[in-house]
């Protein structure tokens, strides 16, 4: 099983994307390890139970924060515990780091490239598109898909948006708006 010290990667700050977010302290090459997601190993049943009662308070407040991460057909693991930082991890649909499962036992992060110091660790949340339209992204890449989805469903997403392509590009145009914003205040 891979193995890293707490801490010795990144560090927790506002992000960009949304709330708080990992980033780079050092360097980071390419294939290196970085964090476990670690948090109470739960059925698929309270899994479930556990999701809707998400759903049911994300259509009164607006919004959710998702830390289920499937570990095998059994168990999941419930990742919203104080002392799980990886849970932190924002979305990119370009993203720089992924996970993987060991012996079905433990999730770990992976640099999928050298990363730079002070960039954000972000990966594919991987969401199918049952509830797609919940989910817009935020990450400000290129080659956003304007919603948070794996990759292998992008032919339909983009189907889907079809109607809303006014939508996305205007989307796409603020937050680029917001990125050139933050780069001139940076080079002021
Ligand atoms: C596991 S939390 C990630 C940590 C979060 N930034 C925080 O401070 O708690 C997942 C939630 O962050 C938000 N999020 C993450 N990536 C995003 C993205 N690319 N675009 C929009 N929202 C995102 C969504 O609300 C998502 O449900
Ligand atoms: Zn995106």
């Amino acid at each position: 099983m891979p193995k890293a010290a707490p801490n010795e990667w990144y560090s927790v700050r506002n992000s960009e994307i949304h709330g708080r977010g990992l980033y780079a302290k050092k360097k980071i090459p390419k294939d290196t390890w970085i964090v476990e997601y670690v948090g109470k190993k739960v059925s698929k049943e309270e899994s479930d139970r556990l999701a809707n009662e998400l759903l049911e308070s994300a259509k009164k407040t607006g919004g959710a924060q998702v830390y289920m991460f499937i570990l095998n057909d059994q168990w999941d693991i419930d990742g919203n515990v104080p002392w799980n930082t990886a849970r932190l991890m924002n979305h990119s649909c370009s993203p720089n780091v992924e996970a993987q499962t060991f012996d079905e036992k433990e999730i770990w992060f992976m640099a999928l490239r050298d990363i730079e110091k002070g960039e954000e660790l972000v990966f594919n949340y991987g969401f199918d598109l049952e509830f797609w339209e919940d989910h817009p992204c935020r990450c400000g890449s290129e080659n956003c898909a304007g919603f948070i989805a794996a990759e292998e469903y992008w032919p339909t997403l983009r189907r889907k948006i079809g109607g809303k392509k006014a939508w996305l590009t205007s989307h796409k145009k603020k937050l680029a708006k917001k990125a050139a914003k933050k780069t001139a205040k940076k080079t002021a």
